[in-house]
């Protein structure tokens, strides 16, 4: 397994260009099976994740090309063109949905417009147990036979799902994806209350509404979908990814040098950055991006909590915890979504992080001078991406491993932070 070296104490300094949303991508891949007519992708980042739901799509029949921007080191997301005329297996195995959870996301399309599918259970990941009881309960609620057989979801209507009301008892994105994929198609209005109002959610709504899909509500809690008959091809160019531009900003902070990142300054940053400013980083916007800078060097401990948006991304907890560890003072972090993010508190232990944890989901960061270099592992995308942020600060030698977990989610990360000064290079593991 290829492994990250990186020698810390070096401020980045340079400019840093955004990719298309992981967490856009991959619904809006899948909103592919929903129409005979080909959808058209752009601006889509080169990540394994992507890799992955591409791969599935191709088992099930749909029809895949991929366009990749010249010249190939070029940071133009690439576009992806799906044709789902002749879909002939409404399955997607245990293998590939092991691999991505998100899989679990053609369940929703498959239904609505076959009839039927025979989905693999994601089974739970390093951050918990993540069932999808939500996704179930939902589609039975709109008429479909569920069953769970041998480890898989086995689900079937005769004839047209039926739109109804449903009331989510908690706020979940794949279940309002999912969902909302399926309502598409029913027969009549569905409303979905307490649905997720993510970007990434919305953006999923704006390309079905451009593909004949009748959604009013959209970035609320509460979406009405009165179901067409059918659904149309079309082009649409995906938001970009407010995570890792969130991840590279906290990467100019941590380093305390000044980074420009090549993406609007939307309202979508709004909860990461009214956060860091009362850190003490200072955000501009420029004519090309937005300017992040922590040149002046002092960075304030500040309390945050996770919630669901436009609250406090979760997906950005790690990489903020990894800030606080060098902060002036005391951060509490409460992390609220998933019942198990906090496994990189020990890891940034380990590089000399004074962190105590309260009750599981509570981590109280007592800021430290400087990190110590270290050997270190993570266990899932952003806790890896948290210690490589971790090493560009500390003192000395840091290797992270399992790094496979960040080519799922951040195109050449290390390319981008070397191109910044970042002493940082990929390592492949001993032969
Ligand atoms: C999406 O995961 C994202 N993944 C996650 O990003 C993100 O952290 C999460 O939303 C929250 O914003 C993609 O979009 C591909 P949820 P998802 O359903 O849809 C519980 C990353 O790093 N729940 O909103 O799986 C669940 O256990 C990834 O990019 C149920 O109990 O998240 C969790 O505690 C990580 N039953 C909470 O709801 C269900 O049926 C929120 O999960 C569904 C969810």
């Amino acid at each position: 397994m290829d492994k990250i070296r990186i020698l810390g104490g070096v401020p980045l300094h340079g400019i840093i260009p955004i990719a298309g949303a992981k967490n856009a991508v991959l619904p809006l891949m899948a909103a592919s099976l929903l129409t005979e007519e080909t959808l058209t992708l752009s601006n889509v980042p080169r990540l394994m994740d992507v890799t992955t739901m591409a791969n599935l799509l191709i088992q099930h029949g749909v029809e895949l090309s991929m366009k990749r921007k010249t010249p190939a080191d070029s940071y133009d997301g690439d576009i992806i063109e799906l044709c789902s005329r002749s879909i002939n297996n409404t399955t997607a195995p245990y293998k590939l949905v092991r691999l991505m959870r998100a899989s679990v996301l053609v369940l929703g399309p498959l239904v609505t417009r076959f009839g039927q599918a025979r989905v693999s259970l994601p089974g739970g990941c390093a951050i918990g147990t993540r069932p999808v009881d939500l996704h179930l309960k939902g589609l039975e609620q709109m008429g479909a036979r569920i069953q769970l057989n041998g480890g898989y979801i086995e689900a079937s209507v005769r004839g047209r799902l039926k739109g109804t009301k449903i009331v989510l008892p908690q706020i979940s994105v794949g279940a309002t994806e999912n969902l909302l994929m399926a309502a598409v198609l029913a027969e009549g209005e569905t409303v979905l209350i307490n649905a997720a109002r993510e970007p990434e959610v919305c953006d999923l709504a704006h390309c079905l509404t451009v593909m004949g899909a009748k959604i009013s509500g959209i970035g609320t809690d509460v979406m009405s979908i009165n179901g067409v008959n059918h659904l149309y091809g079309t082009s649409y160019d995906i938001i970009f990814d407010r995570i890792e531009a969130g991840t590279y900003a906290i990467a100019a902070a941590i380093t305390r040098g000044e980074i420009e990142l090549l993406c609007p300054c939307s309202p979508l940053m709004r909860a990461v950055f009214t956060f860091l400013k009362k850190c003490g980083v200072q955000i501009v916007s420029t004519e090309r991006g937005v300017k992040i800078s922590a040149v002046h060097g002092d960075i304030m401990g500040i309390d945050v909590m996770t919630e669901p948006y436009p609250g406090f991304p979760t997906d950005m907890q790690a990489q903020v915890m990894a800030l606080m560890t060098t902060a002036r003072g005391v951060a509490m972090i409460t992390e609220t979504i998933f019942e198990n993010r906090l496994m990189h508190v020990q890891e940034l232990i380990r590089m000399g992080a004074q962190i105590d944890i309260h009750r599981t989901s509570s981590a109280i960061v007592r800021g430290v001078p400087k990190l110590s270099g270290a050997p270190v592992m993570a266990t899932d995308l952003r806790a890896s991406v948290c210690l490589v942020l971790a090493g560009l600060s500390a003192k000395g030698e840091t290797i992270v491993d399992r790094i496979y977990h960040l080519d799922r989610g951040y195109e050449r990360l290390v390319e981008k932070m070397a191109a910044c000064g970042a002493r940082i290079e990929r390592i492949s593991a001993e032969l």
